[in-house]
């Protein structure tokens, strides 16, 4: 079975056809329709645009999308998620785009015989995330090689910057974090400081502070944390001409970035989450061809 659940699985010339190939379907090419083919979305954790970008995408591709709704489902009654998404399976889908905070929750479905898109694990990864960023970054620049990265934020929690440290890595990129000691990741790169790297990024790539997966309280005020790690006016006054802001969103405003900078000239925040339907279209088309459905 080839799912795609995470950004180690794919090769780079993968990588760089999903790219190539959404940005194609944003110029205006079709997919083929596939009335034939059921698809479930499950998301066990919120969402607005991996979840209706996906939905979106799936009514472009002519799917039968069906949207597990867990509060009605019999998750309440003590079903187990394999067997939940076994059921699916069985009931005729032909393949799951799947949120859950248990990182590398796939694992368990491994035994299943329909493709699994992810949508987040947890902490984990998010590849079709990961994917549109990458997709946003090679239509404003046209290659990741020597690019100038800094991702600032909420580093140990996000999904975000894992996906996408791990990738632009491997494609050329030189990627460093800015962030508070509680948010530090010894497993990724180097730390710097905001100041000091603002006026040499080509990518500005914000993150969310994740307050719902903080055990502990944040130490630091919102004023605090903006003016410390926030992208401030003052801040943006030093980013190259040529550069640009990325955010996963949602975005808490005066927080990771002032609120007059979320639609500024370098903000791609909006369009980020436009290609990420193109994205997800790219994605299940992938899906559909590597799997014969
Ligand atoms: N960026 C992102 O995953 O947003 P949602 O949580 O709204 O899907």
């Amino acid at each position: 079975m080839k799912n795609i659940v995470s950004m180690l699985d794919l090769t780079n010339e993968e990588v760089y056809s999903l790219v190539k190939r959404a940005l194609e379907l944003k110029r205006g090419k079709k997919v083929t329709p596939r009335e034939d083919l059921y698809v479930a979305n499950l998301f066990f954790e919120n969402s607005t645009r991996t979840k209706h970008s996906f939905e979106v995408a799936e009514h472009k591709h002519r799917l039968n999308v069906i949207n597990f709704d867990i509060t009605t489902s019999s998750v309440n009654k003590g079903e187990t998620f394999y067997d939940t998404c076994k059921t699916l399976e069985m009931i005729g889908c032909n393949m799951l785009v799947i949120r859950h905070n248990q990182e590398k929750y796939y694992k368990e479905l491994r035994s299943l015989n329909i493709p699994i898109l992810n949508a987040g694990d947890g902490s984990g990864e998010h590849p079709s995330q990961c994917l549109l960023d990458l997709m946003t970054i090679y239509e404003r620049f046209g290659k990741f090689n020597d690019l100038n990265i800094v991702i600032v934020g909420d580093i140990k929690n996000s999904r975000v910057a894992r996906s996408n440290y791990n990738m632009l890595t491997r494609l050329g990129a030189k990627v460093s974090f800015v962030c508070p000691e509680c948010f530090k990741d010894e497993s990724l790169g180097k730390v710097v400081d905001f100041d000091e790297i603002i006026e040499k990024v080509d990518i500005c790539m914000l993150l969310r502070v994740q307050h719902e997966r903080h055990s502990e309280h944040m130490s630091l005020t919102k004023e605090e944390y903006h003016k410390n790690y926030g992208l401030t006016l003052e801040r943006y006054k030093y980013l190259k001409d040529t550069a640009i802001v990325m955010h996963p969103a949602p975005v808490n405003r005066g927080m990771e970035i002032a609120d007059e900078l979320v639609e500024s000239s370098k903000s791609v925040i909006f369009e980020q989450m436009k290609n990420g339907m193109f994205m997800r279209q790219a994605m299940i088309e992938k899906i559909i061809k590597d799997n014969n459905l």
